[in-house]
Parts: structure tokens; C-alpha cells; sequence
């Protein structure tokens, strides 16, 4: 038996380390958090998306009282962004959330179902998506998901 140890490079920022460009992002995705739909979590998570031709896309989860039925604010915001532009990859990704009127200290980190979304965006134009994850205290960023997703499923895997 042999290991293989995958590790995960993360950086961890503080607002004032990060662009222009990167905390006018998190603020879109701070905002978008009051426009979640949650009522049943009362988790309200926003989502903001800087496209290659400069569009800024915002989503917020989408719950509905048949829970599995509901969709996260990263995948909103991406699938609608694809829709959009279907020929124009993502740059940035910012993931903020609030709950009980406060934004979330800890960053939100995107579910896995999500993470294998922004996979297939990364992949369906061939370019990284940085994410930043922010919470009120600390920024966690990575350069592609595939820090957050090793041994992925892609479209690779379909060749056998
Ligand atoms: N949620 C998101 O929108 N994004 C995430 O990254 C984590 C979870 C939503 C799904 C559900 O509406 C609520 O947060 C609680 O799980």
C-alpha cells in the first residue's frame, strides 16, 4: 500500500491586502446576501462573478420548500453568467454570507456541488477561476477550484 498526500494552497488574506478590483467584488457579493431567498435556512449567501469582458454577474441561493429543489448562490450566479455570455470565461469569484444580520466571521467555503460547477467553468473556456472567500474576519483566495477539488471528475475522466 502506498499514500499520495493531496494538499490544497490557500491564501488568507485581510480586506486591505486585496485590489480594488477583488474588494469591490466581495462588496457585490456582500450585497447580493440581502437579496438571497432563504427563509428556510435563514443562511443568505451572494455570489459575485467578474467576467473576461468586465461583467460583474451577482447570485443568491435560491431555497424552495421542497428543499433539494433550491440552488446555491455560486451556482446561480455562474449558470446565469453562462447563459449570458456562453462564450466568455470567469476571472473572479467572490462568496460572501450572512446570517442573524451579521456577516459570517469565518468564510464561506462553496459545496461541492458547486465547486464541481466552477470546475466545468474553469474548463469550458480553459481559464482559472480565482475565488475568494470572504467572511468578516478573514479572506481565504485560491487561484483555480482545483485547490478545492483534487482528484476532480472531468470531462478527462470521461476517456477512460
Ligand atoms: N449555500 C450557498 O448558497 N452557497 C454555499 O457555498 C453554501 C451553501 C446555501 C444553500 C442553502 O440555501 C443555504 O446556503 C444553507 O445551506
Amino acid at each position: 500500500m502506498n499514500e499520495r498526500i493531496v494538499s490544497a494552497k490557500i491564501q488568507v488574506y485581510e480586506l486591505e491586502e486585496l485590489s480594488e478590483i477583488e474588494k469591490n467584488l466581495i462588496k457585490l457579493a456582500q450585497d447580493a446576501t440581502s437579496r438571497a431567498y432563504a427563509p428556510y435556512s435563514k443562511f443568505q449567501v451572494g455570489a459575485a462573478a467578474l467576467l473576461e469582458n468586465g461583467e460583474i454577474i451577482t447570485g443568491t441561493n435560491q431555497e424552495n420548500a421542497a428543499y433539494p429543489s433550491g440552488l446555491c448562490a455560486e451556482r446561480v450566479a455562474l449558470f446565469f453568467a453562462n447563459s449570458q455570455f456562453p462564450n466568455v470565461g470567469v476571472k473572479l469569484l467572490a462568496i460572501a454570507a450572512q446570517t442573524g444580520g451579521s456577516f459570517t466571521k469565518e468564510c464561506t467555503a462553496p459545496c461541492g456541488s458547486c465547486r464541481q460547477v466552477i470546475l466545468e467553468t474553469e474548463n469550458r473556456f480553459d481559464t482559472p477561476i480565482r475565488i475568494l472567500m470572504a467572511g468578516s474576519e478573514v479572506i481565504y483566495a485560491v487561484n483555480s477550484i482545483t485547490e478545492l477539488l483534487p482528484l476532480h471528475f472531468d470531462k478527462s475522466s470521461l476517456n477512460g
